[in-house]
């Protein structure tokens, strides 16, 4: 069973954590009066790029700039699929300058970026199955931008709405295990979503994966798959257990340093489709 699941080579593109810091709190992971070892998330963030690297893909980066501390959020600033980026409107005061410097990094690249009109937070919040943009709402991206997304992508938006605050992007709840036609799966933490959105979830992917509190706490739902491959927090070893049983392979990368911040593996990646 183990070796039916393929991998496929991805591109991600991330942001170096020079000038990660916890300075403000905009979520309630954050508190500035915490210490953040910024040689540990150096080499915690080094360890992520290699091992995505030994397992094939390509990793791109952005230049990180002096005062965005968050900057090192990549998944945040865009989603892209099928070449077509959709840019980033944060939420927070703080985090808008962001999008100047991905949105340049992207032209230079030779992508044409879409500009949001209302708050949208990316990969955080809008999440391609292959299929769908599942998209969440309730602490930061609007439902105007899942409007905005569905016109500019041309693909069904499926708004889910989240109801814990500890799960405040949607990215914190649920990744896409497999996003090919065939076998098109994801995982979630169903309480971190309304009953209504629950039920949504219930009916597009019947054989889901479902994961504990513990598992979504040590940030197992923010992970990142490559079809066989599962990146994901060694915190969440019940979750590694679940994965492993369907034929999965969780590859543990060890993010404690981001938790501070409320991020993790999927975080600090943002996939170029
Ligand atoms: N401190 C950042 C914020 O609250 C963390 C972002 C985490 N990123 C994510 N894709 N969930 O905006």
């Amino acid at each position: 069973m183990t070796d039916s699941r393929v991998p496929r080579r991805r591109r991600y593109l991330v942001c170096e954590p020079r000038h990660f810091a916890v300075q403000y709190a905009i979520n309630p992971w954050m508190h500035p009066d915490v210490e953040v070892d910024v040689d540990l998330a150096q080499e915690q963030w080094q360890e992520l790029i290699r091992t995505y690297r030994a397992h094939g893909h390509t990793v791109d980066s952005v230049q990180p700039v002096a005062g965005l501390p968050d900057m090192v959020f990549a998944a945040n600033s865009a989603v892209v699929v099928d070449g077509r980026v959709l840019g980033s409107l944060f939420h927070a005061e703080e985090r808008r300058p962001e999008s100047v410097h991905y949105d340049m990094w992207f032209k230079q690249a030779g992508f044409a970026v879409h500009r949001p009109e209302s708050v949208c937070e990316g990969e955080g919040d809008l999440v391609w199955t292959g299929r769908y943009l599942l998209a969440g709402h309730g602490f930061r991206t609007t439902r105007e931008a899942h409007r905005e997304a569905q016109e500019f992508f041309g693909r069904p938006v499926i708004s889910l709405n989240l109801v814990d605050p500890y799960f405040y992007h949607l990215d914190t709840a649920l990744f896409v295990l497999d996003d090919s036609g065939d076998g098109n799966n994801i995982v979630y933490y169903p309480e971190a979503f309304s009953p209504g959105s629950r039920e949504v979830l219930e009916r597009l992917f019947p054989d889901a994966v479902r994961a504990t509190r513990e598992d979504a706490t040590s940030f197992g739902l923010n992970s990142v798959s490559d079809g066989r491959h599962v990146f994901i927090a060694p915190q969440a070893e019940a979750l590694a257990g679940k994965l492993a049983e369907r034929g999965y392979v969780p590859v543990a990368v060890d993010l404690s340093e981001f938790l501070k911040a409320g991020g993790g593996i999927k975080c600090c990646t943002q996939e170029i489709r």
